[in-house]
């Protein structure tokens, strides 16, 4: 393990082990990547396989500047230097047209390529020493919530790996946002930690996937291929009651009882006593809320909970990608009060 207090020596040894094809726990800003060297097809092909991910869900790449975009994309938008310009490093992932030495291993067939440039120093240092993209989908088992620091991501991990980094717990919490600039206009595939908002005021018009606010039926296709399947699910059946704090509250702790979890906000966990709960921060502070719901959900697994209940912000800033995560793992299963 190499730890958060790192030195050049420890980069080279994280580098060599993305150079030699193998797979490389590695911190981000948003969550704990699975990466390796996204020009590697037998690399590329070990990523899904300690996974368990359908072969149908392309990866992203990760990139220490912009300027990597013109190694792996063509016809580049304006767009997409905007966007680089304000958001990168950032927690931002945006779909390009690919060059063709971006292999069908890295997009599933697609002809086109998620690009990142992550935030984390630490990330952003070992990538550029190993001089390759990285390619580097969310670090826990398929189907599992993200994991937000080392321990979650051994949890799913351990032994499947070459190593892992440790860059301390996620500042942002949940995946970056994805926003496809191939469509006109461009499009939201996945709210993250750059906002709609902030998407909008940077290139005027931005449409939302449909993928991102209700199921998908099985035979519909969204154009973020991950976006359809049943994610972040903890074992039991999660439910996410939606309105005033104080009204989605008082809803659950009447239909809650023992053998239920729950996860609300700091202000009401008195009100659950039978209940096993998670609180995932103070009902005003979406940004606290973003960074604690994936472990929310993981832990309600190491318990005997039949069926969970959740509070849930409204929409706006990072509200909306809070409530995108918890609605997948409710299946969009929903009580608006
Ligand atoms: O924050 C993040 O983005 C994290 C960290 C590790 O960087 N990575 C991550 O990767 O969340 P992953 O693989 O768990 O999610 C990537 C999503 C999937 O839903 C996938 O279908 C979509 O991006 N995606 C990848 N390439 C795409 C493409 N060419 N077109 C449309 N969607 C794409
Ligand atoms: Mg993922």
């Amino acid at each position: 393990m190499i730890t958060e207090r790192y030195t050049a020596a420890d980069v080279e040894a994280a580098a060599a082990v993305l150079r030699r094809g193998g797979l490389l726990g590695i911190p981000t800003e948003t969550v704990y990547g699975l990466g390796a060297d996204g020009l590697n097809e037998d690399a590329v092909r070990r990523i899904f396989a300690a996974k368990g991910r359908p072969q149908d869900n392309p990866l992203i790449l990760h990139i220490p500047e912009a300027s990597w975009l013109e190694r792996y994309c063509a016809d580049i938008p304006a767009a997409a230097w905007v966007l680089a310009e304000r958001f990168w490093p950032g927690p931002l992932t945006m779909i390009l047209r690919r060059k063709p030495l971006v292999s069908d291993a890295v997009t599933a067939g697609l002809d086109t390529v998620g690009m990142r440039c992550p935030a984390h120093r630490l990330c952003r240092a070992i990538i550029a020493a190993a001089d390759v993209p990285v390619a580097a989908p969310s670090g826990n088992t398929s189907g599992r919530p993200s994991p937000t620091n080392v321990a979650d991501m051994l949890e799913d991990m351990d032994g499947k790996i070459d190593a892992i980094v440790d860059g301390g717990p996620c500042q942002v919490g949940v995946e970056s946002t994805i926003i496809d600039l191939t469509a006109k206009p461009p499009r939201l595939l996945r709210p993250g930690g750059i906002t709609l908002e902030e998407l909008r005021d940077a290139l005027g018009a931005v449409e939302v996937d449909q993928a991102v606010t209700r199921l998908m039926g099985k035979d519909e296709h969204p154009r973020a291929p991950g976006m359809k399947y049943r994610h972040y699910a903890p074992k039991a059946p999660v439910t996410v009651v939606r309105g005033d704090p104080a009204e989605s509250a008082a809803y659950i702790s009447s239909h809650a009882g023992e053998g239920s979890g729950v996860i609300c906000f700091d202000e009401y966990a008195e009100l659950f006593g039978v209940c096993i709960v998670e609180t995932i921060g103070p009902a005003a502070d979406k940004g606290e809320q973003a960074r604690r719901v994936f472990d929310a959900l993981r832990r309600f697994d190491s318990t005997g909970v039949k069926e969970i209940w959740s509070q849930c912000p409204d929409e706006e800033g990072i509200g909306l990608a809070v409530n995108n995560r918890l609605n997948k793992a409710a299946g969009f299963h929903i009580v608006d009060v």
